[in-house]
């Protein structure tokens, strides 16, 4: 594309974030970008734009030699592939907010972005207003990252901070996400933490070269944590966040999984509350730095798929930096864990799995244990994700290795725990 080629728009959805782009795109007549045509599922349904800019033909749009840019906002993951594959087939540049559908199709999608090439950018499918993607793959070399901590789901963050800082029951606190445009319009993508799952897989590609990840990584939502865990965790001067983790083992490689933490108040996550995301980089030198914003809602993604849309004027690329020009990052799940099990019954919790157990309470109004356990003892059983078992991990959770045979003896001697 050339530099003063004016940027001609094809927008696909017309939802929260669609209308939320178009409307921002009103607001900024500097970026010289027009939207032509806009492909929406339900044609007789009124929209606030002049109708004549909407049809129900997706062809209409990708078969266009004027349109240049196709922005892809649309909920169903499958459809958006198509439509996103066939407009770069047709030497169109493409912005998608499809957290899903590029988590499902990072492999095929860079085969699309080489073989056309054009551009595939994708910032508002992360952290919504976070430029978090372009920052992990422009500023930070492999080597200087050591972790990456972030809260990328908004809605389950919204429903946890209602939940403890109002009292909100879990269902209404979910209402008032779905009312609030913040969650997915399959609620169960957020709170079972597949929306996070999803966001961390690509993510894990920009920051660390590992591709593709999805399928690899252990992972879970709040959909089990209860008022009892929120209890606990106040004692222990917490609060509870879905985080997603990453990190650079001292062997190389990287531990990583999205579950629910326990975060000390005075941690930087803790910071973080309702629709905002945010995350911490720990690197070499510059030890942490934060990102944060509104990581839900028509304007904050809007203003990625802004972000992104102006970024083409200069012929922006993810160059995808880690893959292809440093020796591609690798998953382990040779580690520790130091985890929270909220539990119903001791039978639900398998003791042998773990390494050791340094506490446990168990009476009529609290049951759970704080023990260590193998990370591929979790990755491998799904005991943790049954109802009424809440899997919370430790503020400082990973543990590199243990000495093992100090550990048991530590279990057995606290206070006559025989299971
Ligand atoms: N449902 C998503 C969230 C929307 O709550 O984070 C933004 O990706």
């Amino acid at each position: 594309m050339e530099t003063d080629k004016k940027l001609v728009l094809g927008l696909f959805g017309f939802g929260v974030v669609g209308e939320g782009v178009y409307s921002v795109l009103g607001k900024t007549p500097s970026l010289e970008a027009t939207v032509r045509k806009v492909c929406i599922k339900n044609i007789g349904k009124k929209r606030n734009a002049p109708k004549e800019l909407f049809t129900d033909q997706a062809d209409v749009l990708l078969n266009d030699p004027e349109i240049n840019v196709i922005v892809e906002m649309i909920d169903d993951a499958d459809a958006a592939f198509r439509i996103v594959s066939t407009a770069m087939n047709n030497g169109k540049h493409v912005v998608s907010a499809s957290k899903k559908m590029i988590a499902e199709h990072l492999p095929e999608l860079l085969e699309l972005q080489r073989s056309n090439k054009v551009s595939f950018l994708y910032e508002a499918a992360c952290c919504a207003s976070i430029p978090v993607i372009r920052n992990l793959e422009e500023y930070y070399d492999n080597d200087l990252l050591h972790s990456i901590h972030a809260v990328v789901n908004g809605s389950t963050n919204f429903i946890l901070t209602r939940i403890f800082e109002d009292k909100l029951p879990f269902k209404d606190a979910l209402l008032l996400a779905q009312q609030l445009g913040f969650a997915e319009s399959n609620p169960t993508l957020d709170v079972e933490g597949y929306d996070a799952l999803n966001k961390w897989s690509f993510l894990l590609t920009h920051a660390y070269g590992i591709l593709p990840g999805r399928e690899r990584l252990v992972f879970t939502g709040i959909q089990n944590v209860n008022e009892l865990d929120a209890g606990v965790a106040a004692k222990k001067d917490c609060v509870i966040r879905l985080t997603a983790f990453a990190k650079k083992l001292n062997n190389g490689k990287v531990a990583a999984f999205v579950l629910p933490k326990f975060v000390k108040q005075d941690d930087l996550l803790a910071f973080v509350k309702n629709e905002y995301n945010g995350v911490v980089v720990e690197s070499s030198f510059a030890d942490k730095q934060f990102f944060y914003g509104k990581g839900a809602g028509s304007y904050p993604t809007a203003s990625a798929v802004l972000s992104d849309i102006s970024a083409l004027r200069y012929h922006y690329k993810y160059e995808y930096k880690k893959l292809y020009y440093h020796t591609p990052g690798e998953l382990s799940n040779d580690f520790y864990l130091k985890v929270y099990v909220g539990f119903t019954e001791w039978k639900q919790v398998p003791k042998n799995d773990f390494e050791s157990i340094e506490e446990w309470h168990s009476n009529d109004r609290v049951n759970y244990l704080v023990g260590i356990i193998h990370f591929d003892k979790l990755r491998k059983s799904t005991w943790w994700k049954e109802d009424g078992v809440s899997l919370i991990v430790d503020a400082d959770p990973l543990i590199e290795s243990l000495d093992v045979t100090r550990l048991k003896k530590r279990s057995l001697e606290l206070a006559g725990y025989n299971g």
